[in-house]
């Protein structure tokens, strides 16, 4: 079961692959497992991880890849379950939160939704669940 968008979508997108086409949820998912972190293209065209939640259904929230140190991509470390920056070493947990320097700040989130088999992303204005404070990429 993939829950439908709850509409209001100002200001979203929907998730494109590196050709630039529309993700398609179904097949998304199709040869991941719960846990995976894959990236799309987001909001701003940002790279964004999609988190997959179950065989059938995605996180409701994204993870932008931009390091908040520089700005390299920071890639997913499935073995130490956490974002590892390879430019100079900052660490993020599973959720993007920042858990080594020099990063100054956790990763910025996105809402997920997911609509007519498609991954819509639209802005994260909301306190930041991971640290309760104001989202500082507002
Ligand atoms: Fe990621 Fe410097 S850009 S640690």
């Amino acid at each position: 079961f993939i829950p439908p968008a709850t509409g209001g979508a100002g200001g979203g997108v929907t998730a494109k692959d590196e050709l630039g086409n529309d993700v398609s949820v179904a097949k998304f998912l199709e040869n991941r497992n719960a846990g995976d972190r894959n990236l799309v293209q987001g909001l701003k065209g940002d790279p964004t991880y999609i988190v997959v939640d179950s065989k059938e259904a995605i996180k409701d929230y994204g993870i932008n890849a931009i390091c908040t140190h520089l700005g390299c991509v920071v890639p997913w470390n499935v073995a130490e379950n956490k974002f590892k920056c390879p430019c100079h070493g900052s660490q993020y947990d599973e959720t993007g939160k920042v858990v080594r320097g020099p990063a100054p700040l956790s990763l910025a989130l996105a809402h997920t939704s997911v609509n007519d088999d498609k991954i819509v992303l639209t802005p994260w204005t909301e306190t930041d669940f991971r640290t309760g404070d104001a989202p500082w990429w507002g």
